[in-house]
């Protein structure tokens, strides 16, 4: 009898090691002559827990982990006899952290084989298509619409709104681009996707090809993503032979391939005008709107451009319908959301929840608190654009306007961690400094108002002219926020004004800080 055993190809879980017990797994079957199968899958997101190996049994898939190489011996006994073993989680389905999640999203994600159609067809992938092609275009759209589906890369646009935009904008060509250039800090959950369960974006993209009459997508990958993009060019490959993609896809008479681009390194070519002109060839700069992309996007072609998580929930919506995925949420934030934990956290990971769960919920409950065991002072939610939250804000919950009257947002779903040693006057320089490199040099607010931000950040802390500084600090913010372009330069105010609000006490002139700093 063959013995299956998973092992993720995570790129979290190869940084740790996943390669090696792989390599290890397999040598240890070939000593002892046991016929071992190894599939590499995804990660379930559990990443303390990781490399989390699975071993399946009549009962269910049980995990092991943090499983090092010299670990596998001993591993591979508890397979072949009871499964006792000290890393031993139990069946991996009923581990509570898992349980408690909402997988619409991430349903395979940790589960099958990314570059197996057949195994992404075997758990219910390219239902999703099918229902589109019988439901027929408008439908389709109108779908989409109903679901609540709101983007999932930071702005939270609804997405059936602009593939409706799309469809009634008549050209000889249209494009579908995903976004996958994922720049925020303690974001990752495009990379799980693509590199866990790629069929998924491939899929939406089909389907908001066919929704839109787009032959051709692009998914323009970070460069410093190299397994998701060898993973999405191993499953682009692998649906072009299997009719996902290419001519008539899914059995339609619609075609539809995809191409895999590399990022070009910097934060801006995730902001969608900047991306476009990347994948056109030049530097990534942001176009002034209008027009939208949806009008004149790609090589002035209509174009659609989600986020990897958009298109990636968009299966699910159209094999269950609007109604069965608009249940979940509160407001108008609809359906789940997979929120992303990371910084100093105690169980850091990917956790897909429905919207509503509360700030708190999330970070103490779920995360566990810090992984140093102190109190925790502040997270920032969304990126580094985010607001940073004091625990006085806990009773948030997950959701786009919850946070917004809150001067707050929920970005990309990632949530960074800190404990009580954290400086926020450090954190809201870092902001400006942070805009001040990544800045595309377009408009003036953005350009030079984050290197002026710097300035009269460090001029507070140094304790010169204090409240003349604060209220120049004020202003710059308000000028950043108005008059720039894009959001990079408008939310780099959310960061440094909420330190300023939640923690002025960090702003004052530390003379410990100012030793340190000469
Ligand atoms: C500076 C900046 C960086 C951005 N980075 C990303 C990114 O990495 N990924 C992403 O999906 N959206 C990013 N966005 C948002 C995109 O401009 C755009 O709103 C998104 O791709 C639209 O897709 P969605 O509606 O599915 O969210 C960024 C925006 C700005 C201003
Ligand atoms: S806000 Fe900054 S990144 Fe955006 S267009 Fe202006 S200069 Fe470029």
């Amino acid at each position: 009898m063959t013995l299956r055993v998973f092992i993720p190809c995570d790129a979290g879980a190869v940084a740790v090691g996943a390669d090696a017990i792989a390599r290890a797994m397999a040598e240890a079957a070939r000593h002892r002559k046991i016929d071992v199968a190894i599939v590499r899958t995804g990660s379930r997101g559990l990443y303390w827990l990781e490399p989390m190996v699975e071993v399946a049994t009549p009962a269910g898939r049980i995990a092991y982990g943090p499983v090092r190489v010299s670990d596998v011996a001993s591993l591979l006994d508890a397979a072949l006899g009871d499964g006792a073993h000290p890393l031993r989680q139990g069946i991996a389905d009923d581990i509570p952290w898992l349980k408690r999640q909402t997988r619409l999203t991430f349903a395979r994600c940790g589960v099958i084989d990314p570059r197996s159609l057949e195994d992404y067809r075997a758990h219910g992938g390219c239902q999703g298509i099918a229902r589109a092609i019988l439901l027929g275009v408008p439908a389709t759209i109108e779908e989409v619409v109903q679901s609540g589906l709101r983007g999932r890369g930071g702005a939270g646009f609804p997405t059936g709104i602009k593939w409706g935009t799309v469809a009634q904008t008549a050209a000889p060509q249209k494009y579908i681009v995903c976004n996958a250039d994922e720049g925020d800090s303690g974001t990752f959950a495009d990379r799980m996707i693509m590199e866990g369960d790629p069929f998924v974006l491939i899929e939406g993209m089909a389907i908001a090809g066919f929704a839109v009459g787009a032959t051709k997508g692009y998914v323009y990958i970070r460069s410093e993503y190299p397994h998701a993009i060898a993973t999405m060019q191993a499953a682009c490959a692998a649906a072009r032979r299997g009719g996902l993609l290419g001519r008539n896809i899914a059995g339609s008479a619609h075609d539809f391939d995809i191409e895999v681009r590399a990022g070009a390194g910097a934060y801006v070519c995730g902001e969608e005008t900047s991306l476009l002109e990347s994948l056109e060839g030049r530097r990534g700069i942001v176009r002034a709107k209008p027009p939208l992309p949806a009008h004149q996007g790609l090589f002035g072609r209509p174009t659609v451009i989600n986020n990897v998580l958009s298109f990636a929930s968009v299966p699910v919506i159209l094999e269950r319908g609007a109604a069965a995925y608009r249940d979940f949420g509160m407001g108008k934030s609809r359906g789940t959301m997979p929120i992303q934990l990371a910084g100093n956290v105690k169980y850091g990971g990917l956790f897909e929840t429905a919207f509503g769960v509360t700030l708190g919920e999330l970070v103490d409950e779920v995360g566990g608190g810090t992984a140093t065991g102190r109190p925790v002072r502040a997270v920032q939610v969304g990126g580094p654009l985010g607001a940073y939250f004091p625990r006085a804000l806990f009773d948030t919950p997950f959701d786009y306007e919850a946070f917004a009257a809150r001067d707050g947002l929920i970005g990309h779903g990632g949530i960074v961690v800190f404990d009580d040693r954290v400086d926020m006057a450090k954190q809201a320089r870092f902001a400006m400094e942070f805009c001040a490199i990544e800045s595309c040099g377009k408009c003036t607010p953005c350009r030079i108002g984050s290197t002026r931000g710097v300035e009269t950040v460090d001029r507070i802390i140094r304790g010169e002219d204090r409240a003349a500084n604060l209220a120049v600090l004020e202003d710059l913010c308000h000028t950043m926020k108005f008059g720039s372009l894009c959001a990079l330069g408008g939310f780099t105010p959310y960061p440094v004004m909420s330190a300023l609000t939640h923690f002025p006490q960090d702003f004052r002139a530390d003379p410990k800080r100012l030793e340190a700093a000469e």
